[in-house]
């Protein structure tokens, strides 16, 4: 049978580098030609935080180019956006009857985003706590077997496979029990001005951050005025020289190259730089190019989306009606 792959990204700022690296560039090189694959722009997961509807709007559509534009092939995988599928949200509520609060409140991302609303004096919805439930029912619904992400998503996919396991057990078999793959470099791209946290698209501070939308002179600058450590020697460690390790690894992965390996070829964190950002720049390039052709045209990335949305309702929309009527629901 062949393997089912899903996958998303959520609209709340600018693709960067690091969903590049970690997550989409694997979509279009391995993914897709392996398998039966979904990738989704994940919106509902953007209303989790403080949003601004226009620009979730505009973020969704932007996400859905990039992604077509860095090579998605809709004639070989499923590309849509989430609400557009209402097999998400239905399978979701039976998830939160199956997860606990327990569970919910250990997730790393809750504690650290709750944290920060909450010493912001803001309030914090009640959907970024359930958000890990609703992300396994994206990956749930689909009988998926590989979950392609950054490190930072091991955890909530972690959970997804509990609630599977769990499901069945109470239930009767159901779901796939699914397992997330990683990059085997750049698994998390670190943020440039800041190399012992994330480069993450919603960050406030944008200095440490590459867009696959920066211009060639923007990527330079940005990579050239990356935070190094005091030492001098190029040497491939992330716990001594977090910002050379992660220029190392960024260009690693631009060049298919070993990071380890390379810090054998620089003796000057300049030169490393520079070539970091050479490889960034044209990397990102024919994306930016096919991105700047699609927008033009929305109207194809629309029809994309709508034929993508009616796959995708198709292929889960069997198994989450089994799991309403596994659940003791009344078949309708
Ligand atoms: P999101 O939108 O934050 O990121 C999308 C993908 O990019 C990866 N990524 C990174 N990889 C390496 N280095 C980084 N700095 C970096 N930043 C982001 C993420 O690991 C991810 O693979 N919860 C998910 C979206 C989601 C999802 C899903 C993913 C919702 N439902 C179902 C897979 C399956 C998220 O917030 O990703």
């Amino acid at each position: 049978m062949t393997k089912r792959i899903f996958s998303g990204i959520k609209p709340t700022g600018h693709m960067t580098l690091g969903n590049y690296l970690g997550a989409l560039r694997r979509w279009v090189e391995v993914d897709q030609h392996q398998s039966d694959a979904l990738f989704s722009v994940v919106d509902l997961h953007a209303l989790t935080v403080d949003h601004d509807p226009g620009r979730v709007r505009r973020l969704s559509r932007q996400a859905a180019t990039l992604m077509l534009a860095a090579g998605l092939d809709p004639e070989r995988c499923t590309v849509f956006v989430q609400s557009h599928v209402a097999e998400h949200a239905r399978l979701s509520y039976l998830l939160e009857c199956t997860a606990t609060d327990g569970e919910l409140r250990r997730m790393i991302q809750y504690k650290e985003k709750g944290a920060r609303a909450r010493a912001a004096g803001e309030s914090v919805r009640l959907s970024l706590l359930t958000y890990p439930v609703l992300m396994a029912a994206d990956i749930l619904a689909y009988g998926t077997d590989e979950v392609p992400v950054g490190e930072d998503q091991t955890q909530h996919v972690e959970l997804s496979r509990d609630l599977a396991v769990r499901f069945n057990q109470r239930y009767g078999h159901t779901f796939t029990v699914p397992r997330a793959t990683h990059p085997s470099v750049a698994a998390r791209v670190m943020d440039l001005q800041d190399p012992l946290s994330k480069m993450g698209k919603s960050h406030a501070s944008t200095a440490g951050i590459v867009y696959l939308l920066d211009d060639a002179d923007t990527v330079h600058k940005k990579i050239m005025r990356a935070v190094t450590d005091s030492g001098r020697e190029v040497t491939y460690d992330r716990e001594q020289s977090p910002g050379i390790a992660n220029l190392l690894e960024i260009l690693a992965a631009c060049s298919e190259g070993n990071p380890k390996d390379l810090a054998g070829v620089y003796e000057s964190y300049g030169s490393l730089k520079r070539d970091a950002a050479d490889a960034v720049v044209e990397l990102l390039r024919p994306v930016r190019e096919r991105h700047a052709e699609l927008a033009a045209d929305g109207g194809h990335v629309d029809e994309v989306l709508k034929r993508g949305a009616e796959r995708a309702r198709g292929m889960a929309r069997p198994r989450v009606d089994a799991a309403h009527v596994a659940m003791g629901l009344l078949p309708g």
